[in-house]
């Protein structure tokens, strides 16, 4: 009776370490980070025609939150020199706006829930 028991429990835990693991082997990192985040501001269409020919968002995603505006500037003119992005200047304000307010130190600037410090 007793022997039956723990080897019962014996079992279900096999049972449940085989279904962990494959479990944590199925897991898929988000494919969001590849896409530039959906935006109202008018420098979410000008980074998908200007963002993506070299590079996917992933560059830009996995940059601190805590990037300032002039981070964002700087590598935005880097892109253009000396990567050789084909950025127009007059568009350059609004991507740099449009990734400080949603990758940067301004994001969620307007949103309530936001906590800042
Ligand atoms: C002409 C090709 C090209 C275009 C277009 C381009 N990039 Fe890049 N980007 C690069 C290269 C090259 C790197 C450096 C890759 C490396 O270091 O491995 C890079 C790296 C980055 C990085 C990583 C941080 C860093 O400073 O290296 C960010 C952020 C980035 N790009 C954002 C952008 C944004 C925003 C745009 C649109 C304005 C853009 N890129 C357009 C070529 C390009």
């Amino acid at each position: 009776m007793k022997r039956t028991t723990l080897r019962s429990i014996v079992a279900a835990l096999i049972a449940f370490a085989a279904t962990s693991s494959a479990t944590a082997l199925g897991v898929k990192l988000p494919q969001e980070t590849a896409m530039y985040q959906p935006s109202t501001l008018p420098g979410y269409a000008l980074a998908l025609q200007n963002c993506m020919t070299c590079h996917s968002a992933q560059y830009v995603s996995t940059q601190p939150v805590t990037s300032s505006r002039t981070y964002w500037e700087a590598t935005v003119k880097k892109m253009k020199k000396p990567f050789g992005a084909p950025l127009k200047d007059e568009d350059i304000p609004a991507i740099v706006d449009y990734l400080v307010k949603t990758y940067g130190a301004e994001k969620g600037e307007g949103v309530s829930s936001t906590v800042k410090k």
